[in-house]
C-alpha cells in the first residue's frame, strides 16, 4: 500500500467540516471577537472583519486544505511533498515549520484563557455570586493575580486537549467534536433566545450593525484582518494538518463555505447574546480582554435562572475553546509521529509539556512578572502580538503566494476541483487580492510596532 492510500482520513465530508468547524469557532469568537469590537467601536469593526474573511479568509482557508490534502502528510511533509511536486526548493518547508511552532505559541496562552473560563464555569456551578459591578471586577483581578489558581486551570485544560489528540485522530478529535459542537449549537441557541427575552437586543443590534464607513481607521482595519485570520484558525498549520486527513472526493470549496459562514455566525450571535446582556445591565462594552468575565457574572447574578445560564453559558465557551486547542496540538504531534515514528500518546506528551510550561510562565506574566517586558511587551500580550500579528499574516502572505504563483495551475485546479468560473474567481482573488491586501495591512502593523 502506497503511504498516501495508507493514511487514515475522516469518517466523512460532515466530520470534517465539524472538526474545521470546531478548530475555527473557539476563544476567538467568544471572548476576542467582543472585546475587539467593545474596544475598536463595535459594527466598523465588524464590517471589517465580514469583509476579510470574505475577501481573505474564505480564499486562504480553500488554499490551507489544498496544500494539507495536496501534500498528505504533516505540514512540514505536505510543504515538501507539494513543493517537490512542483520543482520548487525545499526551502518552503520553513512555512510548514512556521506553522507547527506559531500553533505551539498560541496554544501556550489560548490554554491560560481557557483555563480563566474553566474557573469561571466552576464558580457558576457552585454558586458563587457578583451582585455589584465591582465585585465582578474584582473576581478577575482576583483571578489574575492569583497564579497558582490560574496554572490550575492551564494545566486542566492542557490535560484536556492533549488527551484528546493522543485518543487519535478519528476516534479521539472527530469523535470529540461530534459531541461538543452540537451541543455547542444548541447552547448558543438558548443563550440568544434568553438574551433576547432579559436583555437589550436592539441596543447590541445597534452597536454590531449600524455600519458608519466614515469611522473606518487602520487600527480598524488591521484589528479586523486580524480577526479574520484568528478566528479562521489561518496560517497556523492547524487547517493544513486537517486538511490532510481530508479524502480526495470531497469538494474543498463548499465545505470552507460552511466552515466560514457557521463561524461568522456563531461570532456574530454571541455577540449578539454578549451585548444585549451588557447592555441591558447598563455595562460598558468597552472592557479589553476582561469583557465577558467582567461584565457577565454581574449579568448572571441578577436575571432569572441566572445560575444556570451562566453555567451554560461557561460550558458553551469551554466546548468551543476545547475544540480548538486540539487543532492547535495536531500540527506537531502528526509530525512526531510521522518523522520520527513515535507512538501518538507520547507525541502527545512531548507535544504538551513544553508549551505547558510556556503556559506557566504566561500565568505569571499577569503578576509576579508583569514588569518583565519584550519589545514593551508582557509575556502574554507578546506572544499575543507575535502570533497575531506577525506570524499569522506573514504564513497567509506567503500560502497565497505559494498557491497562487508556486504550485502550478494545473495542480491547483486538480485539487480544488471548482468550476471554470469560481475557479477563475478564487485563483485571481488568491493571487492578487490577498497578497495585497496582506501587504497593505502589514505596513500599517509595522508602523503600529515602533
Ligand atoms: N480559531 C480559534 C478561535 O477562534 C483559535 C485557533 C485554533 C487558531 N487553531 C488555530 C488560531 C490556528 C490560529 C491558528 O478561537
Amino acid at each position: 500500500m502506497s503511504r498516501a492510500a495508507s493514511r487514515h482520513t475522516w469518517s466523512n465530508r460532515w466530520a470534517f467540516i465539524l472538526v474545521t468547524m470546531g478548530s475555527a469557532v473557539g476563544l476567538g469568537n467568544i471572548w476576542r471577537f467582543p472585546y475587539l469590537a467593545g474596544d475598536s467601536g463595535g459594527s466598523v469593526f465588524v464590517l471589517m472583519y465580514l469583509v476579510c474573511v470574505a475577501v481573505i479568509g474564505l480564499p486562504l482557508l480553500m488554499a490551507e486544505i489544498l496544500i494539507g490534502r495536496r501534500g498528505r502528510g504533516n505540514p512540514v511533509a505536505a510543504m515538501l511533498n507539494t513543493a517537490e511536486e512542483a520543482g520548487r526548493s525545499p526551502w518552503w518547508a520553513a512555512l510548514g515549520w512556521t506553522g507547527v511552532v506559531g500553533a505551539l505559541l498560541i496554544l501556550s496562552y489560548y490554554s491560560v484563557v481557557a483555563g480563566w473560563i474553566a474557573d469561571y464555569l466552576f464558580q457558576a456551578v457552585t454558586g458563587a455570586r457578583a451582585e455589584t459591578a465591582a465585585v465582578a471586577a474584582e473576581g478577575f483581578t482576583a483571578l489574575t493575580s492569583d497564579p497558582l489558581r490560574m496554572m490550575f486551570w492551564h494545566t486542566v485544560f492542557m490535560i484536556l486537549s492533549v488527551g484528546v489528540v493522543a485518543r487519535g485522530v478519528v476516534s479521539g478529535i472527530e469523535a470529540a467534536n461530534k459531541i461538543m459542537m452540537p451541543s455547542l449549537f444548541l447552547i448558543l441557541f438558548l443563550l440568544m433566545l434568553y438574551g433576547a427575552w432579559v436583555g437589550d437586543m436592539p441596543s447590541a443590534v445597534h452597536f454590531l450593525f449600524d455600519f458608519k464607513v466614515e469611522a473606518i481607521t487602520p487600527r480598524v482595519v488591521i484589528e479586523g484582518v486580524g480577526q479574520a485570520f484568528f478566528s479562521l484558525s489561518l496560517g497556523m498549520g492547524a487547517i493544513m494538518a486537517y486538511g490532510s486527513y481530508l479524502d480526495r472526493n470531497t469538494g474543498i470549496g463548499g465545505t470552507c463555505l460552511w466552515v466560514a459562514g457557521a463561524n461568522t455566525l456563531v461570532g456574530l450571535l454571541s455577540g449578539l447574546a454578549i451585548f444585549s446582556l451588557t447592555y441591558g445591565y447598563g455595562l460598558s462594552p468597552s472592557e479589553g480582554p476582561g469583557l465577558i468575565l467582567k461584565t457577565l457574572p454581574l449579568v448572571f447574578s441578577h436575571m432569572p435562572g441566572g445560575r444556570v445560564f451562566g453555567a451554560l453559558f461557561f460550558l458553551f465557551v469551554l466546548f468551543a475553546a476545547w475544540t480548538s486547542s486540539i487543532s492547535l496540538v495536531e500540527p506537531f504531534v502528526s509530525w512526531l509521529t510521522e518523522r520520527l515514528g513515535i507512538h501518538r500518546v507520547k507525541a502527545a506528551l512531548v507535544t504538551g509539556v513544553p508549551v505547558w510550561l510556556l503556559g506557566l510562565a504566561v500565568c505569571l506574566s499577569f503578576n509576579h512578572w508583569s514588569d518583565v517586558t519584550i519589545f514593551g511587551r508582557d509575556l502574554f500580550k507578546a506572544l499575543e502580538d507575535l502570533t497575531t500579528k506577525l506570524m499569522m499574516p506573514l504564513s497567509g502572505l506567503a500560502i497565497a503566494i505559494y498557491v497562487g504563483w508556486m504550485m502550478g495551475r494545473a495542480v491547483v485546479s486538480d485539487e480544488i476541483r471548482l468550476t471554470h468560473r469560481r475557479f477563475a474567481l478564487w485563483f485571481g482573488v488568491l493571487r492578487y487580492v490577498v497578497p495585497i491586501g496582506i501587504v497593505m495591512v502589514f505596513f500599517h502593523v509595522l508602523g503600529l510596532l515602533k
